[in-house]
């Protein structure tokens, strides 16, 4: 080709270099031309980080469309002939910020900052592609975009406030066709959507050979039949539309990457009186565009509006944007298993496919018919697909079942196509069609029951029943360990065909049962945000965004992967183990080696100092960088391949043979390992007076146990490290860390470096949540270790599914407790178990904290608590958001919601009752303490506090306010009433009060050093804590501006080092901002001082503050100071909290809603309201993926993780949110002991999300009584769709028409 190829980014055209080949991506040609602001996470379009807007010639119409992308998945070369907008032509420091990114800082939408330019270019994506948009259109848009922090609300929020005109008026300033500023050129001719004349032919037809395969674009259909005829036989092809499926299905690599996008053939949609006619290429989007059309306008059509329904609910937005239907259908004809709702739905609409082969010869199909061809072996390409218009009497359903609202596979989706004489008993007209989706690899239709119904009436229940037994005999779904359990989906397919039948009958049923026929409803999300001000003392209190927003909403913020590459730098992949309980009888690295590019490979032969990367465990457990003899789990480092790019280090660890022996079966559960002993070590149990006593003196014992999941942390930014060796043989390192001393000292003790030798700096994380305190070393001691090896500068960045498997969360665990009550509801004695599943290894236990605070807020005389621990064959768990008090707390009310349940007593009343009282003492988490107390030396902590004395419990007065604000007696009436009058909804209402017992170990240094600059008085702040999103730098900056009198803007905070702030203790536990507020405050206050003193000395009365900096300095006064706070100076205390949830359960499917929580949070006088309200709600959020959707899922057999991608593991996204979300922060509540007054946010809601799982339990409680079950029942967690489809206990004899 002569022609160099370019695309059109932000209006310049970048050259596509060799180095691009058929399978490059756009995110990674945006990254390698220098435009950073665009993220990623996941590469498989499930996180939406890295969304920017393309405009896309449209070969059908000869317009262009506007839309959002996935750019992780954009096949590069695609690209050519598009114009792509990133987050760069948004908005700028420089040149000015665009509404959007305004308007999100504004409303305080960032924490970490990394989802953010996704979110961003989402909206911006919205406001090009729609002249006017609805605040529907907004949540919608989001349904692909993750965000581990805010809790969504702010987000949501800020982009419903955005309107066509702010966008227009944007314009003014910004061109819409470059993205640039302004220069008059297009004289106000080009408007939103519009691209330049030039961009609006299609590419010509290309063929390029890559190092990854040849890559054709056929712009004919002939074109294209040609290319596919003239391959040899055996020659492995793909045809490339949107390339989406291969984040689905990796079927590659192939020799011919054959993009059909600009084949006009395929574009086209045409609408003829009976039917309508989509083009293969046409994307689902457009598909659900013109559907939608065809329902409104088409007689024989108002079925379409069921395949919107479901085909809205497929995937996301930019996934629906790129990805075709014909793609989707061709994965489904290759994979029988997936459950494809475009498959399922063309069945049911009795669409029909027309096919050709290269001969140009064409086959209509029946999507059945479809199923048996092989289209790749007869190099058939789909052409077209048909709906036609449906009889009059056609009831035409639709239906997705899914883990989450948006973004999640289905674990059942159905279609039911039914021709009924509504005037004839509702008489089926003919044979139905009924269609499933997620049964198993051979099941699409239920033959049998559409039989059992022909011709039959459907008020008549024997027809029903018979139906449904129809249905119990044909599915037979499939077990898979990751999917929705094979007894929920037989259960779905029948409450599926139910709910269809009701919804047929309508008010022909009485109407308890009629609740049945809907799907649950989400209102608009809403939310309120509460909290008082002190004007005097601001900036300390003031509502403020944070101060990193702006530039974390137009991606000009700085993360460690975004550092320059460096002379000779080479990139590390790990070698991970794919045995989970084995030895190793060889690894050889020599193919590896062989890979051109690779440089080393880094095995334990090579460590110099200690295989071990921890310094601090429980009971001085090792944790080996490289294991040296057996493998413990599944995906555990073996060695570090490091090659010249990241390519070839995959090409490398991929040809690395490792065999193994004495394979044994892996131990992946608690309840698997309590068959064996308990491991040494154990904890000693928390004994406060004689359970036996408390127990003799009970009227009522109640005894049960819970087990909650394990959860992933999720931070966005995956695990980073980046080293290079120094001149003097030691190592500078980046590294993504909550503890930099840590790091350092992991990197010094495998390598055998001094620790002055190994210099470790962070500026700020992508998210962390506790992942990055210790486990972030697993990744820094490779690196620090192959850059002393190789002598180069080495990096590593995880891939997602290497940091889900290879990187431990959040501990699993086992809670059993027997209670014991007296008449007057009091707790006379509480004996509980809780064990910890700690992984391989004893490192990072969390159960002894659970057991110290697993009180609460609740009194008892008598409590026997015993934390324990079980060794897994999975990775090391560790600290995650709350570590053990989480935990203690939600055992706690689980236990108190059993024992209310025995005495039949209001759950709240009961609480009430066995509230503490002003003046109680209650335990400190012993965990935290030790972590926080540990010093260089390894020491065990020595007169540490366990208990803290509460002076005044305000959760009396905050259940009150709640019971108020909340009207929580009006509305438990309301759910009373509804429940009695709905048997396939119901409603559950929480009050979950709370104590959070904060600890701060006496010794826990964090050094900071603030420096005025004589010259300007600008003053810069290292504070010794990690800015992961939660607002330190903001709430730092706050107090220094605060005590040196000066405005915020004449502050800067600089990264943190293990030099400038020298053994500085992990960001964790949120005492980061405390800590580091209070040592600022009193470095600034010295500061002052000094300057104050020099002022009056020389009786300078007025003066500015850039004045008197200048006279302080010039008369031999230092002007900076190092803080570090001594013993016990920085407290612990009590955090009260409470939360009211209510939720409404769909019996049939186990989805539900979370309609409404209120939240009333104990921030003292809160440092940064702003701050902590977004602390407060990605807290409850967090807590609430994890009681709900978050599932961890092993392979039984080879013990790897299977919920290890974006398609298989399911935080909340935006839509789970409380769709009302009211959150209030206690006022006139000072702090006596806390910093400036206040209190911290990081951890305590997390906790208040229990109150979820009460409301759930409370809906399912409903449910069993009406299957006749009452009392209570073990809730485990996740409570996940299937699991509480399950315990509702809905038989099919239940499922009647009266
Ligand atoms: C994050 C994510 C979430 C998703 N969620 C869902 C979901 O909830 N439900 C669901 O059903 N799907 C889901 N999908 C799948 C998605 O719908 C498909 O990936 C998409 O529709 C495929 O279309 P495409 O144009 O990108 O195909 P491509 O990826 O380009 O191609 C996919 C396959 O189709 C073949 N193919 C393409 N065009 C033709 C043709 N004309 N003739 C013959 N073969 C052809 C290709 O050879 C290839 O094998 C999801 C995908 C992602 C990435
Ligand atoms: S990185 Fe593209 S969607 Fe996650
Ligand atoms: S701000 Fe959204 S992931 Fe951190």
């Amino acid at each position: 080709m002569s022609n160099p190829l370019t695309i059109t980014i932000n209006g310049s055209d970048y050259e596509v270099g060799s180095d691009v080949t058929a399978t490059s991506r756009l995110a990674n040609f945006l990254s390698a031309n220098q435009l950073l602001g665009t993220t990623t996470t996941c590469y498989e379009g499930g996180c939406g980080a890295c969304v920017v807007v393309a405009t896309v010639p449209d070969p059908d119409t000869g317009t262009n469309r506007t839309f959002t992308v996935n750019s992780c998945l954009v096949p590069t070369l695609a690209c050519v002939g598009w114009e792509i907008t990133t987050i760069e032509a948004l908005g700028n420091m420089y040149d000015g910020y665009h509404p959007i990114e305004m308007t999100l800082v504004k409303y305080s939408g960032t924490q970490c900052g990394w989802c953010t330019p996704g979110m961003v270019m989402s909206m911006h994506g919205l406001t090009q592609s729609k002249p006017n948009w609805t605040p529907q259109d907004v949540e919608r848009q989001l349904d692909g975009s993750f965000c581990r922090c805010t809790g969504y609300r702010p987000i949501l929020e800020a982009f419903k406030t955005i309107t066509p005109q702010d966008i227009e008026e944007a314009g003014v300033k910004k061109c819409p066709s470059t993205g640039k500023a302004c220069k008059g050129c297009c004289s106000g001719k080009v408007k939103k959507g519009d691209v330049t004349e030039a961009k609006k032919t299609t590419s010509p037809t290309r063929q390029l050979s890559t190092k990854a395969g040849n890559w054709h674009q056929p712009s004919t259909l002939q074109e294209l039949f040609d290319i596919l005829s003239s391959l040899a036989d055996g020659t492995t092809y793909t045809l490339v539309s949107g390339n989406t499926g291969q984040a689905v299905y990796y079927d590659g690599p192939y020799s011919e990457y054959i993009y059909t996008r600009n084949i006009g053939e395929l574009s086209n949609v045409t609408v003829a009186e009976d039917r309508v006619t989509f083009g293969a290429n046409v994307s689902i989007t457009r598909v659900i565009e013109e559907l939608n059309t065809a329902a409104a306008s088409l007689s024989g059509f108002s079925y379409a509006s069921q395949l919107v329904e479901l085909w809205n609910h497929l995937g996301n937005t930019a996934v629906r944007n790129l990805g075709g239907w014909a793609g989707n259908v061709a994965m489904k004809v290759a994979h029988h298993e997936f459950p494809s709702e475009i498959f399922t739905g063309l069945l049911a609409a009795e669409a029909v496919i027309t096919t050709a082969t290269p001969d140009g010869a064409t086959t209509d199909h029946s999507m059945e018919e479809l199923l048996a061809v092989d289209l790749v072996g007869e190099k058939r390409v789909i052409l077209s697909m048909s709906l036609r218009m449906l009889a009059d009497d056609v009831v035409f359903r639709t239906f997705k079942v899914m883990p989450r609202a948006t973004n999640a596979k289905a674990d059942v989706n159905a279609g039911f196509n039914i021709r009924v004489d509504t005037a004839n008993a509702y008489t089926v007209q003919g044979t139905p069609i009924i269609t499933f989706g997620g049964i198993n690899a051979s099941f699409v239709r239920a033959t049998a029951t559409e039989t059992a119904l022909a011709n039959q009436s459907l008020q008549d229940e024997n027809v029903l029943q018979g139906a449904l037994a129809a249905l119990a005999s044909e599915v037979a779904p499939d077990n898979q360990p990751a999917d929705a359990s094979p007894e929920y989906r037989l259960a779905l397919t029948q409450n599926l065909l139910y709910k269809t039948v009701l919804g047929i009958l309508g008010d022909n049923v009485s109407p308890p049962i009629s609740s049945g026929a809907n799907n649950l409803e989400r209102p608009l999300s809403s939310g309120t945000q509460t909290f008082e001000t002190i004007p005097e003392n601001y900036p300390v209190g003031m509502p403020m965004h944070k101060l990193e927003a702006p530039i974390q909403c137009s991606g000009e913020i700085d993360y460690i992967h975004k550092h320059p590459s460096l002379p000779g730098e080479l990139y590390g992949v790990f070698l991970t183990s794919t045995q989970a309980n084995a030895q190793i009888i060889s690894i050889d690295p020599t193919p590896a080696l062989a890979v051109p590019g690779v440089v080393d490979f880094i095995g334990v032969g090579d460590i110099t100092g200690v295989n071990n990367i921890n310094s601090m465990s429980w009971e001085n457990a090792i944790e080996p960088l490289f294991p040296e003899d057996r493998v413990s789990y599944y995906g555990q480092p073996l060695g570090l391949v490091v090659a010249k790019d990241r390519g070839s280090a995959i090409a490398g660890k991929n040809a690395i043979l490792v065999s193994y022996g004495d394979i044994q079966p892996p131990v992946l559960t608690i309840e698997q390992a309590l068959q064996n002993p308990l491991p040494p070590g154990q904890f000693s149990p928390v004994i406060v007076g004689d359970v036996a006593a408390g127990f003799a003196a009970s009227t009522k014992i109640v005894e049960g146990s819970m087990f909650r999941g394990g959860q992933y942390h999720f931070h966005l930014e995956n695990q980073v490290t980046l080293a290079k060796p120094t001149d003097e043989g030691g190592l500078n390192v980046l590294s993504s860390s909550q503890w930099l001393s840590e790091t350092q000292r992991s990197i010094a003790q495998v390598t055998g470096l001094s620790h002055g030798d190994v210099h470790v700096s962070c500026k700020r994380m992508g998210g962390a949540f506790g992942a990055k305190i210790d486990r972030c070393n697993m990744v820094a001691a490779a690196v620090g270790l192959a850059a002393r090896k190789t002598r180069k500068p080495v990096r590593v960045q995880l891939d997602l599914h290497t940091n889900m498997t290879m990187i431990g969360g959040r501990e699993p665990y086992l809670c059993s407790y027997k209670v014991g009550v007296d008449d007057a509801g009091l707790l006379q004695a509480v004996q509980v178990t809780l064990i910890a599943d700690s992984g391989y290894a004893a490192i990072d236990i969390s159960s002894d904290s659970a057991a110290d605070t697993l009180p609460s807020c609740y009194s008892c005389a008598n409590w026997e608590i015993t934390p324990q621990f079980v060794l897994t064959n999975t990775a090391v768990t560790t600290w995650c958001r709350g570590p053990g008090v989480v935990e203690g707390i939600f055992f706690m009310e689980n236990l108190m919601d059993h024992v209310a349940t025995e005495l039949g007593m209001d759950p709240l009343e009961f609480r009430q009752k066995n509230l503490i009282q002003d003046g109680a003492n209650v335990r400190l988490g012993k965990q935290m303490v030790r972590l926080r107390h540990q010093l260089a030396g390894r020491q065990g902590p020595e007169n540490i506090p366990t208990e803290l004395h509460i002076p005044r419990n305000l959760i009396n007065n905050m259940i009150d306010q709640i019971l108020v604000t909340a009207d929580v007696e009006t509305r438990k009436a309301e759910i009373a009433t509804f429940n009695q009058n709905n048997l396939w909804k119901k409603k559950g209402l929480s009050v979950m009060p709370q104590l959070y017992p904060y600890a701060v170990s006496p010794v826990y240094p964090f050094a900071s050093l603030v420096s005025v600059n004589a010259a300007d008085g600008s003053v810069t702040i290292s504070h010794g804590g990690m800015e992961s999103g939660q607002g330190i730098n903001t709430k730092v900056a706050q107090i220094a501006a605060k005590e040196l009198g000066i405005p915020l803007t004449t502050i800067t905070i600089v990264p943190n080092d293990t030099h400038a702030n020298a053994n500085s203790k992990v960001t964790g536990g949120s005492v980061g901002s405390d800590i580091a507020g209070y040592n600022v405050g009193e470095a600034c206050k010295l500061i002052k001082a000094r300057i104050d003193a020099v002022k009056k000395e020389k009786g300078v009365k007025e003066a500015t503050w850039q004045e008197s900096v200048l006279l302080a300095f010039n008369n031999g006064v230092d002007i900076s100071q190092r803080f570090i706070n001594g013993p016990d100076e920085v407290k612990g205390y009590a955090i009260f909290g409470v939360s009211c949830t209510e939720v409404e359960l769909d019996v049939l499917t186990g989805q539900f809603v979370v309609t409404r929580a209120d939240i009333l949070e104990d921030a003292g006088n809160s440092l940064s309201p702003l701050v902590d309200i977004g602390q407060i709600e990605g807290g409850f959020i967090m807590g609430q993926g994890l009681l709900t959707s978050e599932r961890i899922v092993y392979d039984p057999t080879t013990g790897e993780k299977l919920t290890n991608s974006t398609w298989n593991y399911k935080p909340p996204f935006a839509m789970d949110i409380p769709a009302d979300l009211r959150v209030t922060i206690l006022q006139n509540a000072p702090n006596p002991i806390g910093i400036q007054s206040s209190k911290v946010t990081g951890e305590p809601p997390v906790c208040l999300s229990f109150s979820v799982a009460m409301a759930l339990r409370q809906a399912v409680a409903s449910a069993r009584q009406d299957a006749g079950t009452t009392g209570w029942f073990q809730m485990n967690a996740p409570l996940t769709t299937d699991y509480l489809q399950r315990l509702c206990l809905v038989d099919t004899s239940r499922l009647t028409l009266s």
